[in-house]
């Protein structure tokens, strides 16, 4: 019998297109994609990747089509706000936070216009792809404004004399700063999602969710730890030790023919700067070297 595949859905082309297929070859995933085809297949796990719109992520991984998605969480809220407006019960599942994907949905004005606050929103028009998400917010605001719901191209609205402001993601700024628009008020900061469908899984499956769950926290742990080595006073361990960023506890080896000095070996959870080693050398280090982590199981 042939193994039972995951699906997992992720962005077609977007922010988190790039990100996402990093992340999967991080976690050891090899995929052959022909060119504009909607399927990669897993060659060397179980899991097969769907290229899809992302506002489509959601619903395919609760209706069960997909098992997996990665999804913004901009996306995410939006469609649980819409389903939960129709009364219909929400049932992705969030697996993980992930590092990659940051972003914010914020309403911006005008260059030339000021901006008094949530409360002065009252009777204004506000153009967003995000109804839901913008209305929510309006209603925790006691505010009532109109919301002009678009299906792309916001930022062009108040030009076009649509809307007074808009509600939009922004990443970089760059699409609100070459359309004369000015970020006034965060109301959600995004970053990307893995969800799961609801559905029990059969157990092959299930254990492959699992394990790639396991090698995502393995990964983003890793992105920013360091191996470090060096050698020092024995008396200057205390020192050491406080100077080692994020670290647990050290192996300390004893060194040939010199007792009093010991080579320390330490894993940091953070990024060794400079600073650090400069800190390290003061306090008696010597021969300090700082490799990268590849991979970490705990
Ligand atoms: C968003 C948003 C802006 C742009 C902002 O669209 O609507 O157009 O990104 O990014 P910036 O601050 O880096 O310029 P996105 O590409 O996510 O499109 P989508 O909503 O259709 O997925
Ligand atoms: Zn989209």
């Amino acid at each position: 019998m042939d193994e039972p595949r995951l699906r997992l859905a992720i962005q077609k082309s977007g922010r988190l297109t790039d990100p996402s297929l990093d992340l999967l070859a991080r976690c050891g995933l090899k995929i052959s994609r022909g060119k504009d085809q909607l399927m990669a297949y897993g060659e060397n796990m179980p899991l097969d990747v769907l290229f899809v719109r992302d506002d489509d992520i959601p619903d395919l991984v609760q209706e069960d089509v997909c098992d997996l998605g990665l999804v913004g969480l901009n996306v995410l809220e939006e469609r649980r706000l819409a389903l939960a407006a129709r009364g219909h019960p929400v049932r992705f599942e969030a697996l993980r936070t992930l590092e990659f994907g940051r972003c914010r949905l914020s309403l911006a004005v005008p260059d030339d216009q000021a901006f008094g606050g949530p409360a002065s929103l009252g009777g204004r028009r506000i153009a967003t792809t995000y109804p839901y998400l913008l209305e929510n917010f309006l209603r925790g605001h006691d505010v009532s404004a109109e919301i002009v719901t678009l299906s792309g191209a916001v930022e062009i609205a108040p030009r076009l004399g649509r809307a007074d402001l808009i509600f939009d993601l922004v990443s970089t700024g760059s699409t609100l700063q070459a359309n004369h628009l000015r970020e006034v008020h965060t109301v959600l900061e995004s970053h990307a999602v893995l969800i799961r469908t609801p559905v029990a899984l059969p157990p092959l499956k299930d254990e492959w969710v699992e394990r790639l769950v396991m090698r995502i926290d393995g990964v983003q742990q890793v992105r920013e730890s360091k191996y470090i080595m060096l050698h020092a006073p024995r008396a200057a361990l205390d020192e050491i030790r406080r100077l080692l960023p994020g670290s647990e506890s050290p192996t300390i080896i004893p060194l040939e023919g010199t007792p009093e000095r010991v080579a320390v070996h330490a894993v940091c959870r953070e990024n060794v700067f400079w600073e650090t080693l400069e800190g390290l050398k003061k306090a008696g280090a010597s021969a300090l070297l700082v490799l990268p982590v590849e991979k970490m199981l705990a």
